[in-house]
């Protein structure tokens, strides 16, 4: 049985309070596609504004600290994200492993702290371009998956997975279908692996330049359960037909 798709927004660092109307469209739009989960990502200030604009929308952070609390200067704990509103958060984006330097096990513990708290997951994986052209990009995102998932499933809170590969993010670049169907196929058999019959229920999003015009050709490769998409979710405009897409596709 196919998994209900989940279309998730990444705002990254973008949206102010005049973006609010443009959440509001989206949730409202969503509300017609009852069988795709949608949700938005937004920067950690945006969401206490966003969930009290549209209470029934799932709304969810970028980022969290692993710690419930403490001398960490300028972070976010899971508590807090879901006192603001957010339901998920997404935990090990590449522009934080890159930029932030942050480690498998650091995110690993962050998706911990998350999912304790009740806090939805989506953990992201993926290779860089020299990873992919040197021909290890699956034993690469294995052990990047190996290193930051849980270690058993949790009851919490759900955690899904994002393959993101660094080369497709924003270069408008995405890989053949038959190498996101590979990537996914073998996260899919990692997650048996861990968690046996468990790994069937965690969703894989696919996430690199996922826009209207390629969505229905992504959505429809096995094992891919919805997408985390950037520059294409901050408009309702661009991003519905995407949650469209996901709607229409045969599981
Ligand atoms: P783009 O959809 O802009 O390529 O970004 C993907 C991404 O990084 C989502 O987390």
């Amino acid at each position: 049985m196919a998994l209900k798709k989940l279309v998730a927004g990444n705002w990254k660092m973008h949206g102010l309070a005049s973006d609010l109307a443009e959440v509001r469209l989206i949730a409202e739009a969503a509300r017609g596609y009852s069988g795709v989960d949608v949700a938005l990502c937004v920067p950690a200030i945006l969401i206490e504004r966003a969930a009290r604009a549209v209470p029934d929308f799932a709304i969810g952070g970028q980022d969290v600290h692993h710690e419930p609390k403490g001398a960490h200067t300028g972070c976010t704990s899971a508590q807090m994200l879901l006192d603001a509103g957010a339901v998920l958060t997404i935990v090990g984006h590449s522009e934080r492993r890159e930029a932030q330097r942050e480690s498998d096990a650091e995110v690993q513990s962050k998706a911990h702290a998350a999912l304790e708290c009740g806090l939805n997951v989506i953990l992201c994986v993926g290779e860089s371009l020299e990873v992919r052209e040197s021909g290890r990009a699956v034993d690469t995102v294995l052990a990047q998956l190996d290193g930051s998932i849980p270690h058993e499933p949790t009851e919490e809170a759900e955690l899904a997975i994002a393959y993101e590969p660094i080369w497709a993010i924003g270069t408008g670049k995405i890989p053949t279908t038959e190498e996101i169907g590979e990537m996914h196929a073998a996260i899919r058999g990692r997650l048996h692996e861990r968690y046996g019959a468990a790994g069937s229920g965690v969703r894989i999003l696919y996430g690199g330049s996922v826009k209207a015009s390629n969505a229905g050709e992504i959505f429809a490769i096995a094992d891919v359960d919805g997408a985390l998409v950037g520059g294409a979710s901050l408009k309702a405009a661009d991003f519905i037909p995407i949650v469209a897409a996901a709607a229409t596709v045969e599981g």
